[in-house]
């Protein structure tokens, strides 16, 4: 549940839509899948079997496997990526939070579809505002992590990811019953083959990659923790069931909405912020809906960014062998998270145009340096890392119980690691980047 609550999060309902509303619907989706069960199981068994092998964070894992510093850059890598990628998370855990005020005050109420485009546009455009949404989540996270309450978030978050699921499945139903909504599930389920492309292999492998939490190391951490009778395979399983589910769950809720409202649904990353309030509004109990929802929303992104932040912390006091010590360094993490959101803030809102770069703002440039670069890359390492560097007998004796790696699967798991995912990333990408 814990490793759930990472994965859960903006990328199953902010960003899964929006990437599947520009990518062509249905193509989009059936790549997608594809990447969940080839990269996202054998990836996240990976992860877990690191951790569980080490009994280390990601930092030491490399260290402590093999017997020397030759891997610990991939921990530095991943420290690296966790920490712009947080930035920019924060950012739109931000929007959330806007959106979550805007609930409590009505202000959303009686805006059509026109007017609630120009509102997210007028919001995103406002320096001032935009840095304030996003410093509200990192100081909430930061409590988190400086009153040592990560545990008890955990507990509560058991109770409220499966209520934002029903509440999920609720809105669902409401969207269904809207006229024109079918035109949105023939969006997101009709395949259409000949759209398909490398750039789509591309962005879904990312997404993959995001909205698991895999390829950061971030689990290696969550399997060190695991309880040694417990099955790494199903678990990883019952992450990825979830995960998806909330990922469909939102497609099912946006995309009968986009036309049903006459949105477009290649609307980019705003996508859901102007869907969601158009929702809300034809949703019974209008007020308690929107806030309910809003607040769950901020839930599951601040579960995430507690786990992302973690690392950033463990990072700080590691590389100082402590000199620094944890409540510094969730100081210094603030600080410095602080910034980056503000930096990144002031380059999407064009306040400071030197900080757009090939026209492009950070916040684009950052998303795909770390979902279709960064993220793809260290998990292809760790797939060699295990597949070839780590003794053939540490893949059977540690990551399960023994009934359950099934003889089937364990040559599977092999040859994936081995084989498949580090060809496929590699083609994927030089495909994508029309290398090849
Ligand atoms: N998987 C999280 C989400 O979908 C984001 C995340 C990525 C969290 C990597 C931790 C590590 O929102």
């Amino acid at each position: 549940m814990a490793a759930a609550g990472s994965a859960i999060g903006l990328g199953n309902i902010w960003k899964f839509p929006y990437e599947t509303g520009e990518n062509g619907g249905g193509a989009f989706l059936i790549v997608y899948l594809l990447c969940v069960l080839l990269f996202g199981m054998p990836l996240l068994m990976t992860e877990f079997l690191i951790g569980r092998k080490a009994g280390k964070s990601t930092f030491s894992a490399f260290r402590e496997i093999s017997g020397s510093n030759r891997w610990q850059w991939l921990g530095w890598l991943s420290s690296f990526t966790v920490f712009i990628l947080l930035g920019f998370y924060f950012v739109v855990t931000g929007w959330c939070f806007n959106y979550l005020y805007e609930a409590i005050f009505n202000s959303y109420i009686g805006m059509g579809t026109d007017e609630l485009l120009n509102h997210f546009t007028a919001i995103t455009s406002n320096p001032l505002r935009m840095s304030f949404c996003s410093i509200i989540p990192i100081f909430l996270t930061a409590a988190v992590l400086w009153f040592g309450v990560t545990q008890g978030i955990e507990r509560l978050s058991k109770i409220l990811m499966p209520l934002l699921i029903v509440m999920m499945i609720v809105m669902a139903g409401r969207v269904m019953m809207l006229d024109g909504s079918s035109i949105g599930m023939r969006f997101l389920f009709e395949v259409d083959f000949s759209k398909i492309t490398p750039q789509i292999f591309m962005e879904a492998a990312g997404q993959c990659f995001f909205s698991l939490s895999i390829g950061l190391g971030l689990l290696i951490t969550y399997g060190a923790y695991m309880p040694k009778d417990q099955d790494a395979s199903m678990t990883s399983f019952q992450v990825l069931f979830l995960d998806t589910l909330v990922a469909l769950l939102a497609g099912v809720i946006i995309f009968p909405a986009v036309f049903a409202f006459g949105f477009n649904p290649a609307e980019g990353p705003q996508l859901v912020f102007v869907v969601l309030p158009a929702v809300m509004q034809h949703m019974s109990f209008v007020w308690f809906s929107g806030v309910f929802f809003f607040s769950l929303l901020c839930i599951a992104a601040i579960t995430s960014t507690i786990s992302l932040m973690e690392v950033v912390v463990a990072a700080i006091t590691e590389f100082t062998h402590g000199k620094i010590n944890r409540h510094k360094s969730v100081l210094i993490t603030t600080g410095l998270m602080s910034l980056l959101a503000v930096i990144y803030v002031l380059s999407m809102t064009n306040t400071w145009p030197a900080l757009r770069f090939f026209d492009k703002d950070l916040f684009q440039i950052v998303d795909d340096l770390v979902t279709i670069f960064l993220m793809p890359v260290s998990a292809l390492c760790m797939s060699l890392f295990v597949g070839w560097f780590m003794p053939a007998k540490d893949i059977d004796v540690v990551p399960y119980s023994k009934n359950s790696f099934k003889k089937w699967s364990r040559p599977i798991f092999v040859f994936l690691l081995r084989w498949f995912v580090p060809i496929a990333i590699l083609l994927v990408f030089l495909n994508g980047l029309g290398i090849i």
